[in-house]
């Protein structure tokens, strides 16, 4: 049996590296696969030098994707024919939203371009959890945990939120928008559902 492949978005600062950690800890997930992206492969560390300096638009893209491509070949695609479930925190959707804002003086529809040269090699997920917070709230968050990167400036957020919510209404038999504004026992809840229905699918 083919396994599956649920993936966790959302901006800076939306709660979903918690969300993560209680999936990790959580028995029904003991033989799941954990990852995440950018990766802890070389290409990922290249990735986050990229986002620390003044590094073109265009190259972080390419390394974005470099690092997605060599995450696909050495672990996703491996332990999905295994029959395994795969969470990611973070994917190709964040591409899509984040480089779609970085991109936009470049190009005309970054987003679609970007989704375009995915299309024919990525493996599109089963189920995305998009974590939704308003970015003057979620920049808040990242403010508590000290010096911000370019990626969390609240303008960027914006635009980045808004082609995630883009996404979600292209695809819906995909993405379950997450409400995050609430007690984190509901979100919990409703993340566990959504990810057991999928499976039980
Ligand atoms: P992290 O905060 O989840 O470690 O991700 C690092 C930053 O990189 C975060 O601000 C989101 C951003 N990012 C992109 O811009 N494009 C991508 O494709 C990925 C995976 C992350």
């Amino acid at each position: 049996m083919k396994g599956k492949l649920i993936t966790l978005e959302g901006i800076d600062g939306s709660g979903k590296s918690t969300i993560t950690s209680f999936l990790n800890s959580h028995p029904s997930f003991a033989n799941a696969v954990f990852t995440r992206e950018p990766t802890t492969s070389w290409i990922g560390d290249a990735v986050y030098k990229a986002i620390q300096s003044d590094t073109d638009e265009l190259a972080e893209l390419m390394l974005f994707t470099a690092d997605h491509a060599d995450h696909i070949a050495t672990l996703i695609r491996p332990a999905i024919e295994e029959g395994k479930i795969v969470i990611s925190d973070r994917y190709s959707d964040s591409r899509y939203a984040y480089q779609g804002v970085t991109l936009k003086e470049r190009m005309e529809e970054p987003m679609e371009w970007i989704q375009m040269i995915h299309r024919g090699w990525t493996i599109v997920p089963d189920l995305t959890l998009l974590f939704d917070i308003d970015p003057s709230v979620a920049v808040q968050r990242c403010g508590k945990r000290g010096e911000q990167t370019k990626f969390e400036k609240i303008d960027l957020l914006k635009g980045v939120r808004e082609n995630y919510l883009k996404l979600a209404e292209k695809e819906p038999e995909r993405f379950i928008v997450i409400d995050t504004d609430r007690e984190l026992k509901e979100i919990e809840k409703d993340v566990l559902q959504a990810i057991t229905s999928i499976i039980e699918s």
